[in-house]
């Protein structure tokens, strides 16, 4: 079943209760929280603050924090405390990865790896076994509206042949069109911001991509 995270960075943000309101009712499966330092990436975006305030207002949904950063692991704890239910980082960030990735899985979290578009799959194979989801960014990192990169399927078959079962995430410049080749590809979750939080019918963006699926499998 293809999962549909709305990224927040999309929504208004003097209007994020509203936004998160709406778009959790027209059946997303949950929210895709960008973290973003600066220097890690040339953007700032949310801070623990916007998880902990989600956590509270939607104590059900389901947050998934991507952490753009140079130094993840100083705010693991931080994160998880606040409300993250899965943590993803960058295999570019270096240090001690499979470290930050086990104290994810320790604070009771799911922990993701991602890897840039310049970042090959091989970079990330040896880490697989210790995450849960493995997010491809199909943009440079940083900013939401970008034009998606199709040269990335390859990484998700790639991993996909490597025998990794858990979740492949795309996240960047993911709409009805470029989904068709992610779920191809063996994608099974898009994170989608502008597409989903700028359109008009929110739910019929997302019905359609569900049902990408059903085609794939038939043409199986
Ligand atoms: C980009 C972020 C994405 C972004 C996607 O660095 O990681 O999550 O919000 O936005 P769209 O879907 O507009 O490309
Ligand atoms: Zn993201």
């Amino acid at each position: 079943m293809i999962k549909i995270l709305a990224s927040v960075l999309a929504a208004d943000p003097l209007c994020m209760g509203q936004e998160i309101g709406r778009i959790m009712q027209a059946g997303a499966d949950g929210l895709h929280v960008d973290i973003m330092d600066a220097h890690f990436v040339p953007n700032l975006s949310f801070s623990p603050a916007l998880s902990a305030a989600i956590r509270r207002v939607f104590p059900e949904v389901y947050q998934d924090v991507h952490l753009m950063m140079e130094d993840p692991g100083r705010y693991l704890d931080t994160f998880v405390r606040a409300g993250a239910d899965a943590v993803t980082v960058h295999a570019e960030c270096g240090g001690d990865i499979s470290g930050v990735l086990r104290r994810i899985r320790a604070l009771s979290c799911h922990p993701g790896i991602s890897v840039k578009p310049g970042t090959p799959a091989e970079k990330i194979m040896d880490y697989l076994p210790l995450c849960d989801q493995v997010l491809i960014m199909t943009v440079e990192p940083g900013f939401g509206g970008q034009q998606f990169m199709p040269d990335m399927m390859g990484k998700i078959r790639a991993i996909r042949a490597a025998g990794y079962a858990g979740s492949i995430q795309v996240d960047g410049g993911v709409n009805v069109h470029t989904a068709e080749d992610c779920v191809r590809a063996g994608a099974d979750t898009l994170i989608m911001g502008t597409a989903l939080l700028r359109a008009e019918d929110p739910a019929g963006v997302m019905a359609a991509c569900r049902r990408l699926e059903d085609a794939d499998e038939a043409r199986r």
